[in-house]
C-alpha cells in the first residue's frame, strides 16, 4: 500500500489542502485564547456567587472573526493578507462580550480582570465615558492572554467588550435595523437612535440608583 490521501484529490486540491491547515494554525491559537478568557469571567462569576456576593455578569458570549470577515477587515484597513501582516494589525480575531447588570459592574469586572497576572491590557476605548456619535457605549479592551501550546508559548490579543443589559439592548437592535437597512439611513432615525441610547443610559443611571437605595453600594 502506497502513503497517500485518504480520499481522492480533485484538482487543485493538493493547494487548497495545506493552505486550510495553515489556517487551521492560525485560528486555532485564537480559540484557545477565547476560552482562556472566557474560563476566567467564569470564574469571577461562580466565585462572587459562592462568596454570596452579587454576581455582576449578566452572561457572556463569545465569537470567532470568519476567514471572510478577517479578509474583509484586512482590506477595509490595508492590511497584507499574511498571516504575519494579520496577526498585528487585526487584534479582534477572539472576542468576548461581557454583559453587566450595571454601569459601575463594567468597571469592576474590567479591573478584575485586567489585574490578573498573566493578562497584559493592550489598548482600552472607554466609549461609556466618551460615547460614540451615534449613541454607542461600551468598554472595550484589548488584552493579550498567554496560551500555552505542547512546544511553546504564544500570547494572544483578545477583544473584551463590557457593557450593561441596557446598553446590549441598544446596541443589538440598532445593528439589527442598520443591517437590515439597505440604503442610507435617514437623519431623522438617526437622531432617534441617538435619543434612544440617552434613554438607556438615563434607565442604567436609575436602575442603579434603585439598587443602591434598596442594597447600598456595591
Ligand atoms: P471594527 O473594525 O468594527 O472592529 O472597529 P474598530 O476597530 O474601530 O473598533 P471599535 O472599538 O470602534 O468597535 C469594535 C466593535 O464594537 C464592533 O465590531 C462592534 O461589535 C462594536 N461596535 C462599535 N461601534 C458600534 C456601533 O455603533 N453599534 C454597534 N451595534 N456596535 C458597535
Ligand atoms: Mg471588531
Amino acid at each position: 500500500m502506497t502513503d497517500g490521501p485518504l480520499v481522492p484529490l480533485q484538482a487543485g486540491q493538493d493547494l487548497v489542502h495545506p493552505l486550510m491547515e495553515d489556517l487551521n494554525r492560525f485560528l486555532m491559537v485564537y480559540k484557545f485564547g477565547l476560552a482562556e478568557v472566557s474560563t476566567k469571567i467564569t470564574i469571577l462569576a461562580e466565585e462572587l456567587t459562592l462568596r454570596g456576593r452579587d454576581n455582576p455578569i449578566e452572561h457572556v458570549t463569545t465569537r470567532l472573526k470568519t476567514v471572510t470577515s478577517i479578509a474583509a477587515k484586512a482590506r477595509r484597513v490595508g492590511c497584507e493578507l499574511t498571516f504575519d501582516d494579520l496577526r498585528v494589525t487585526i487584534r479582534d480575531i477572539a472576542g468576548v462580550r461581557i454583559v453587566c447588570s450595571f454601569v459601575s459592574d463594567v468597571y469592576t469586572v474590567a479591573d478584575m480582570l485586567t489585574r490578573q497576572p498573566d493578562i497584559k491590557l493592550l489598548m482600552t476605548k472607554d466609549y461609556i465615558a466618551k460615547p460614540k456619535a451615534n449613541g454607542y457605549r461600551s468598554l472595550h479592551l484589548i488584552v493579550e492572554i498567554p496560551v500555552f501550546m505542547s512546544d511553546r508559548v504564544v500570547t494572544v490579543p483578545v477583544e473584551v467588550q463590557l457593557r450593561t443589559v441596557a446598553m446590549d439592548f441598544w446596541a443589538t437592535l440598532e445593528h439589527k435595523i442598520y443591517y437590515k437597512h439597505d440604503s442610507e439611513v435617514p437623519a431623522s432615525l438617526r437622531a432617534e437612535l441617538v435619543e434612544a441610547a440617552t434613554d438607556a443610559a438615563r434607565l442604567d443611571q436609575r436602575m442603579e440608583r434603585l439598587h443602591q437605595e434598596i442594597h447600598g453600594p456595591r
